[in-house]
């Protein structure tokens, strides 16, 4: 069995530091918004060089609060991706907003700025790119539109902690950069957690106000807000793991180049894009250390496209390969959102990625002879589908 993500490796290596970190915790009795919950914010902040981070109590929460925190409500329109875990809409129709879909880079599977541009209107407060499987959005292009419309960008970086672009962390260009502390995210809690990065001392101000009902003072409540505070122990386990992303991070990125190379020569495959000067590709054999490149991707999955994408998954079951849908439905055509008018045909690349997609197996400690084994595994999958 190659488990598609696993999280008892990580706990193992390091479980001495979990038992001393909850141990203080326990001992110290401080135990909402205490020391580890500051400390956590300042150096997630800094590892993504924004000025500010606020801790929130989940991924969810980040993207609702930075749309609160920059007033967005009832009449304004937010343009995103419907490629994307539901949570990106989620926030925005919370705020009572309404969420344009625009489709996705057939390749990147990230916002398509030209889409994006198109639907631009006079109702239109705020861009709200999603670095999907941890790839960076085509950040020049967002900023761009954003900064010709005077528009907000709140990035949804869930899924990209630790991937850069132009050198730069993701989540660092918009006013806020959403975070996810998840279980299987790149950096993960043991339950929820989420943080808010802002280089705008008004807005992380603001988030941390409505975080914790409103009030900047105890028992004085300037605005209806809610109880979303990171919690304090999730923090102390998150410190313990932090110093080892860069290198869980370049792991990741390891393991889908040597996926990529060994999956090179079947056609029956599409693998991961990166973004690069000249537009997309696939890259192959080592991952370049540094920031030489447009984009330094995250990888928090390895997604490929194939045919026959549920007779293939049914074999990777039947063998013990681990593997996913992300996401089996795209946004616009959930019940959800059935009220925002979308049909099946409306945004086609979308659909296309929705119907084709599969993720493989994909953490730091996945073994070399286990990515050889999910392609032999794969390939097999592939013929006997035909
Ligand atoms: C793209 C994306 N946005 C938002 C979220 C929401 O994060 P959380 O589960 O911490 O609320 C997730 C993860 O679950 C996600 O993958």
């Amino acid at each position: 069995m190659i488990p598609l993500c696993d999280l008892k490796r990580q706990y193992q290596a390091l479980k001495d530091q979990f038992d001393a970190a909850f141990a203080e915790v326990a001992a110290g009795a401080h135990y909402i918004l205490g020391p580890n919950v500051k400390q956590l914010e300042a150096d997630v902040a800094k590892l993504c060089e924004c000025r500010f981070g606020v801790g929130t109590a989940n991924g969810t929460d980040s993207l609702h609060l930075a749309l609160r925190a920059l007033r967005i409500g009832p009449g304004d329109e937010v343009i995103t991706t419907p490629f994307t875990f539901v949570a990106t809409t989620e926030a925005i129709g919370i705020v009572g907003a309404t969420p344009v879909l625009v489709d996705v880079d057939p390749k990147t599977f990230n916002l398509d700025p030209a889409a994006v541009e198109a639907a631009i209107t006079p109702k239109t407060r705020a861009i709200l790119p999603v670095h999907l499987y941890g790839q960076p959005c085509d950040m020049d292009a967002i900023m761009r539109l954003a900064q010709e419309h005077d528009l907000h960008v709140v990035e949804d970086g869930a899924q990209s902690l630790g991937a850069r672009y132009r050198g730069r962390p993701v989540g660092s260009f918009g006013a806020a950069g959403c975070l996810s502390f998840f279980p299987s995210k790149n950096l993960g809690a043991m339950g929820d957690a989420g943080m808010v990065l802002s280089n705008d001392e008004e807005l992380a101000g603001r988030v941390e106000m409505l975080r914790r009902h409103g009030g900047q003072v105890k028992y004085y409540h300037a605005e209806l807000g809610l109880n979303s505070r990171l919690d304090e122990l999730q923090a102390a386990l998150l410190r313990v793991k932090l110093p080892y992303l860069e290198r869980w991070v370049e792991l990741r990125r390891q393991h889908a180049y040597r996926y990529n190379t060994l999956l090179a020569d079947v056609d029956e495959v599409v693998c991961p894009h990166e973004l690069t000067e000249t537009g997309p590709v696939v890259p192959l054999g080592e991952p370049p250390a540094g920031d030489g490149q447009l984009v330094h991707a995250a990888y928090h999955q390895y997604t490929v496209l194939v045919d026959n994408r549920d007779a293939v998954a049914a074999h990777l079951k039947e063998a013990g390969v681990g593997h996913a849908i992300y996401y089996p439905v795209p946004l616009h055509l959930q019940e959800v959102h059935a009220g925002l008018g979308y049909q099946p045909g409306s945004l086609p690349h979308a659909e296309a990625a929705a119907a084709r997609c599969l993720s493989l197996p994909m953490f730091p400690e996945l073994r070399p002879e286990e990515i050889e084994e999910v392609v032999r595994v794969l390939k097999e999958a592939i013929v006997a589908a035909k």
